[in-house]
């Protein structure tokens, strides 16, 4: 290749480049809507480990093939994950938000046997323990994709195995009569 060729062959490879970051960055799909009728029963998501998930586009074989891969990755967009009944991540489109990783947080209310959406968003989301959601979970490192589990990074949160699953059956929406 003639040295010409190797610089237009090279200009026009960092042009693409260039142009795939940028539409990484603002062709971000619009985001999936949510609101309160969006979450259900946790138990009647899909157990994965010790946790729940679900995806609202419907593509749950892709976001379990993530929470089941040793090697981590990134959560397909449409990713719901619950550790307990309160505390929601949903994955938004790619390029919805660079600080979370697309991650929506959400805190419910769910005492009433309806789920109420407390707080919602993505950098300044606290629990009702006063905790930012982001602020543990981004130690998660980088291919847990800013799940915590155990072992993942993050500082561990003080309950047994034992009192999360009583968490989880305990979840007033569920086994509700009709
Ligand atoms: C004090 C740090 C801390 C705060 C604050 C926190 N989390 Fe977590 N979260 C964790 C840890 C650690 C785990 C894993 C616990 C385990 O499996 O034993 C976890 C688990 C989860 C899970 C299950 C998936 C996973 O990452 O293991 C979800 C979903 C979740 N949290 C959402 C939230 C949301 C939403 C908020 C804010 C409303 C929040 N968390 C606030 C530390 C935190």
């Amino acid at each position: 290749m003639t040295r010409l060729k190797k610089i237009a062959l090279a200009t026009s490879l960092a042009g693409a480049a260039a142009l795939a970051g940028v539409a990484q960055i603002y062709a971000a799909d619009a985001p999936i809507e949510i609101d309160a009728d969006t979450f259900e029963c946790i138990t009647e998501m899909t157990p994965v480990r010790g946790f729940y998930v679900d995806n609202l586009l419907g593509d749950i074989a892709a976001t379990l093939a993530v929470a089941n891969s040793e090697t981590g990755g990134t959560w397909p967009t449409g990713s719901v994950v619950q550790l307990v009944p309160t505390e929601v991540m949903v994955k938004q489109p790619a390029g919805t938000s660079p600080q979370t990783n697309d991650w929506e947080f959400f805190e419910l209310d769910v005492s009433s046997g309806e789920s109420e959406i407390v707080t919602r968003g993505f950098t300044d989301v606290v629990n009702r323990f006063g905790g930012n959601c982001l602020d543990c979970h981004v130690k998660a490192e980088p291919q847990w994709d800013m799940i915590c589990e155990t072992g993942h990074g993050c500082d561990p949160i003080p309950l047994s195995r034992e009192m999360i699953v009583g968490i989880q059956q305990g979840d007033p929406r569920c086994n509700r009569p009709e």
